[in-house]
């Protein structure tokens, strides 16, 4: 009986979202961004940049093996607000910026996909984008939307920065519709900070949407988020296609990543236990920004020498050495005549795919290698398969037992479960017990309790588990299972 309601109830609450068939929405989608999280060559990161290489670099490291995001499951890659170029083209084209995406952004975008990742790039939805005051899409939605989709984009966060007194509800609705008629299904994340109530009128025209202001690594940034995301009525919880956002997990950034709107991300281990569980408990999506990689510098040939060999040609056009490619004297390296492809220069792999006829100098040296990395709490916290099974369910999101009181979370999984976050924002330890009663469940029922940071069986229970002592700023996740 329990399950055919829940059935009925997820069927229900199915139709009413946006199903367009965006790649990776259904469930909370799971991914990336290039946020605070990259930087030129091996330089440390820097706030909201990205170009052709760091991007290029960042896919390899999101796929590797080594780093298993990938196997957990995460598949968005996001670029924020650093892609576009300052100017339109006279046309009034939004297009990639033209020193740090000299190929567009097309060749990046068919990596990514290439690798099995659904691609996000960024727009605000007034005259100007947030940080990098680059063109918004206001007054140009169809043209942006049919630009992102003959690049190839899955995902497109529309930021409300710099338009003048327009509503959002009125606004956003343009966007959608434009990026409906461009045919590619697209999800469409509407940034307006929560400040509209989106969950109210996000549903029809989105995939998801932002339910507070921005998000940064400090604590005080992460209890205000969670308080938020209690409040929001039960009515209007995340459901497939249509997901209350809490923003990127800054998951354990510390001083490896670029600061975000000037804050130091500075949690504690807990804490950042904390806003993975909660996020997770949430139903939000869980997009990360953080350094992903090691990168290296390797110094070029010293200048005045030059030497430089064909590796392999991605033109149609003939490359002939001394004829269509060559050497400069200082060091550099050129093509011409249509000839593209994969060069050797002065023993560095360069590539040099620049679209086009005329002369083109390319980079000849300077060669950024990089290991994937992550620290071995990012590794604990993001690679927790436990925690992000209670994330990646159809249900609606969790919320606290008793309303008003933030100390137990729960949230109805698929199958029967139930999760359940023990979450203490006082300033000292605090002891909780979960009343079984109060999940729904009959005073008699067994229940089998996982602790899934500990990831351990606790044991069966009648009536209620604990009490727990619960850290200060710290959550405990459990799934419980009823037996009886
Ligand atoms: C456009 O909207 C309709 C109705 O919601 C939906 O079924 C369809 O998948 C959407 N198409 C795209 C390309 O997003
Ligand atoms: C963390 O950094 C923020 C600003 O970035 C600062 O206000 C706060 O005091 C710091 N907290 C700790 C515990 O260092
Ligand atoms: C990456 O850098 C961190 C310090 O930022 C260091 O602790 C770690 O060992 C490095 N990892 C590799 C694989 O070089
Ligand atoms: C190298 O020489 C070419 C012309 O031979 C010039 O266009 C280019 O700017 C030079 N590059 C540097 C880094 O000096
Ligand atoms: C070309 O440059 C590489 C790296 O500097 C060097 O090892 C190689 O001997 C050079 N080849 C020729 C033919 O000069
Ligand atoms: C090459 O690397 C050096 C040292 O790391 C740096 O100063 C220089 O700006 C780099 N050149 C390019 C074109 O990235
Ligand atoms: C879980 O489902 C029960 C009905 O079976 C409902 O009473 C309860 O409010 C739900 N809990 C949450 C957190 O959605
Ligand atoms: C939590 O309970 C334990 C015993 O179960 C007790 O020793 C401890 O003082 C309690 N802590 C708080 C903060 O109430």
């Amino acid at each position: 009986m329990r399950s055919l309601i829940v059935a009925l109830a997820a069927s229900a609450v199915a139709v009413r979202a946006y199903d367009n068939n965006a790649p990776y929405s259904k469930l909370p989608p799971m991914g990336w961004s290039s946020w605070v999280a990259l930087g030129p060559g091996a330089d440390h990161p820097v706030f909201d940049f990205c170009d052709e290489g760091s991007v290029r670099r960042a896919i390899d490291a999101f796929v590797s093996d080594d780093l298993g995001l990938y196997a957990a499951g995460y598949r968005h890659f996001h670029l924020d607000d650093c892609w576009a170029n300052h100017e339109r083209t006279p046309a009034g084209d939004l297009i990639p910026d033209t020193t740090n995406f000299p190929n567009g952004l097309t060749p990046v975008i068919d990596y990514a996909h290439s690798k099995g990742l659904a691609f996000g790039l960024y727009t605000s939805g007034g005259i100007f984008t947030c940080v990098g005051l680059r063109p918004g899409s206001e007054g140009h939605w169809s043209q942006d939307a049919d630009s992102f989709a003959s690049w190839g984009v899955d995902w497109v966060k529309m930021d409300w920065c710099n338009h003048g007194f327009e509503d959002p509800k009125t606004t956003y609705p343009l966007m959608s519709k434009a990026l409906n008629a461009s045919k590619r299904h697209i999800h469409f994340n509407m940034c307006e900070w929560g400040d509209e109530n989106p969950w109210e009128w996000g549903d029809p025209i989105a995939q998801s949407w932002r339910m507070h202001g921005d998000h940064v690594g400090t604590w005080e940034s992460t209890a205000k988020v969670i308080a938020a995301s209690a409040a929001i009525p039960r009515q209007y919880s995340g459901r497939p296609y249509g997901w209350n956002d809490m923003d990127m997990l800054e998951t354990g950034n510390g001083l490896r990543a670029a600061h975000a709107n000037g804050k130091e991300s500075n949690m504690t281990d807990d804490e950042w236990r904390t806003e993975f569980s909660m996020w997770a408990i949430s139903a939000s999506p869980l997009v990360v920004t953080t350094p992903i990689m090691n990168c290296t510098n390797e110094s070029p040939h010293p200048a005045n020498y030059c030497n430089v060999s064909l590796v392999q040609q991605e033109s149609l056009s003939p490359c002939i050495e001394g004829y269509s490619f060559g050497c400069n004297l200082n060091g550099s390296m050129w093509t011409s005549e249509g000839c593209r492809g994969e060069f050797t220069c002065n023993g560095y792999s360069t590539l040099c795919d620049q679209d086009g006829s005329g002369q083109h100098l390319c980079e000849c040296g300077n060669v950024t290698k990089c290991v994937p990395y992550i620290t071995p709490l990012q590794r604990e916290i993001l690679l927790n398969t436990e925690v992000i099974a209670v994330n990646q369910d159809v249900t609606p999101q969790g919320a606290p037992v008793t309303p008003g009181d933030l100390s137990i979370w729960a949230r109805n999984l698929t199958g029967g479960d139930i999760a359940v976050a023990l979450y203490n924002p006082q300033a000292a330890a605090v002891n909780m017990t979960v009343s079984f009663a109060a999940l729904g469940w009959t005073t008699g029922a067994t229940v089998s309790v996982r602790d899934l940071w500990k990831h351990a069986d606790m044991g069966y229970f009648k009536g209620s588990y604990g009490p727990v002592s619960v850290p200060t700023h710290a959550t405990v996740m459990l799934r419980l299972t009823q037996h009886s």
